[in-house]
Order: structure tokens, then C-alpha cells, then sequence
């Protein structure tokens, strides 16, 4: 089956955006998770994707011009990961939007959906947020795999990652590296079932 895998970058506290509702402590949004070879799809919640889309967007159409966000020119991490986004299918989670700008982008309605995109034949899947999403599909046991990219920063108010997720689950370490500027990047393996109160 295939394997649902989330990347976020994260503060020490757990935050995944600061008070003006993006992450500005990151300086690119390329692949930092060595994802790319892996994955051939991408799942995302409604709350993120109108602003991925704008911002992988502009990078498509303009890949020399500062970004929104980060307000540099986007790096050549960032445009191969904006030529793989335009061809690579895009499921977002809402029941609220309901037209894309990209042609391969898709909703569905539903967590269940998720369960059986799984199913079929592929690689892996790239669980790309944000934070309710994600949540949710810990707390559905549909997530397989953590990569996180711990920032050395307390970024106090904001939206954390875990804030809305509901259950005890235990990780299992699988590798732990040092990256420049004091980041460091941790992949941990979800346990199905986990709870020790629960058995
Ligand atoms: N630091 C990082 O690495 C990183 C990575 C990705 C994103 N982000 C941040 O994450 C922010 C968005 O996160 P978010 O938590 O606000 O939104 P989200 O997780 O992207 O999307 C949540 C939305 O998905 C829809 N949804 C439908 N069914 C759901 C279910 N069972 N569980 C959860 N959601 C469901 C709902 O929208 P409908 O009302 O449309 O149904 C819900 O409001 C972005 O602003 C971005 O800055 C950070």
C-alpha cells in the first residue's frame, strides 16, 4: 500500500505559522524532505491550498521575480518543485472550494477518500498540510511517516501543528540529522495503534 508522508517545517514550539498566518522563519519552500523522488501525489487541506496555489503559481508563470512570502527570488530548489507541482496530481481536502486554477488539481469531501487513494497503485503520497489535515489524519491513522524540519526558534503565538489533534500516538525515530543554520530535520514512523490506555 502506498505510504501517506507528511513535511512541515516547523518552530521548537510546534508552530507552523506566526501571528501574520504564514511561516516567515522559512527562507525557501523547496523539498527540504528529499520527498520528490518518492511521491506522485500531493494531499492537501482547503485552509492551505488557495495560497500554495498563488505561490507556486507565480513561481510557474515568473521564476526569476521575488515571491510572496519569502520576498526573494524563488531558489532553483523551489522551481524544480514548481515544475513537479504543475504535473503532479493534487487532492485537497474541502468541502468548500470548488475550482482550482491547475488542471490536475482535484477535491475531495472526505477523510474516507483519503483511506482509498492508498489503495491504489502508485507511490507514495505527500501529505503536504497544513495543520487541521494533518491532525485529522494522524488522529485517522492514515499518516505513515513524520518528516519535520525543526527551526531554532520559539515562535510563540501561532497556529501549531498538533493544536487540534484528538488521540495518543506513539513514534517510532527512524533518523534524526543536523542541518545548516542550527535546523534540525527528524523523520519519525507512526504506530497504528499506540495507546496504551486504550488496550
Ligand atoms: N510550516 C509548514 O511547513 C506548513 C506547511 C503547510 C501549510 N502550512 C500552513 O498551514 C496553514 C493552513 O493550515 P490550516 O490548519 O489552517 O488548514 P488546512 O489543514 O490546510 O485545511 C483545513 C481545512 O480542510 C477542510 N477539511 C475538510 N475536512 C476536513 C477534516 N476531516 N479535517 C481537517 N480539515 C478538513 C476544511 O476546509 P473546508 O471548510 O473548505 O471544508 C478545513 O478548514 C497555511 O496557512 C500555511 O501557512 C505550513
Amino acid at each position: 500500500m502506498r505510504k501517506l508522508i507528511t513535511g512541515m517545517k516547523l518552530s521548537l514550539d510546534g508552530k507552523i505559522e506566526g501571528a501574520e498566518g504564514y511561516a516567515d522563519w522559512v527562507e525557501a519552500w523547496s523539498d527540504d524532505y528529499g520527498l520528490m523522488p518518492q511521491v506522485d501525489a500531493c494531499v492537501l487541506g482547503g485552509g492551505m491550498y488557495p495560497g500554495y496555489e498563488r505561490y507556486w503559481t507565480g513561481i510557474q508563470n515568473e521564476p526569476n521575480t521575488p515571491v510572496w512570502i519569502t520576498g526573494s527570488a524563488p531558489t532553483p530548489a523551489e522551481v524544480e518543485w514548481a515544475n513537479f507541482a504543475a504535473r503532479t496530481p493534487h487532492y485537497v481536502l474541502s468541502n468548500t472550494l470548488t475550482s482550482a486554477l491547475w488542471p490536475k488539481t482535484s477535491f475531495i469531501r472526505g477523510v474516507e477518500e483519503i483511506a482509498a487513494l492508498k489503495q491504489q497503485p502508485g507511490k507514495d503520497i505527500y501529505l503536504m498540510g497544513g495543520a487541521r489535515i494533518t491532525a485529522s489524519l494522524i488522529d485517522a491513522g492514515l499518516v505513515d511517516e513524520l518528516r519535520l524540519i525543526v527551526y531554532p526558534l520559539i515562535a510563540g503565538e501561532g497556529k501549531a501543528l498538533f493544536a487540534t489533534t484528538g488521540r495518543r500516538r506513539g513514534l517510532k525515530l527512524r533518523k534524526i540529522e543536523q542541518l545548516t543554520d542550527g535546523r534540525m530535520s527528524i523523520i519519525y514512523g507512526v504506530d497504528s495503534f499506540s495507546d496504551p490506555r486504550s488496550s
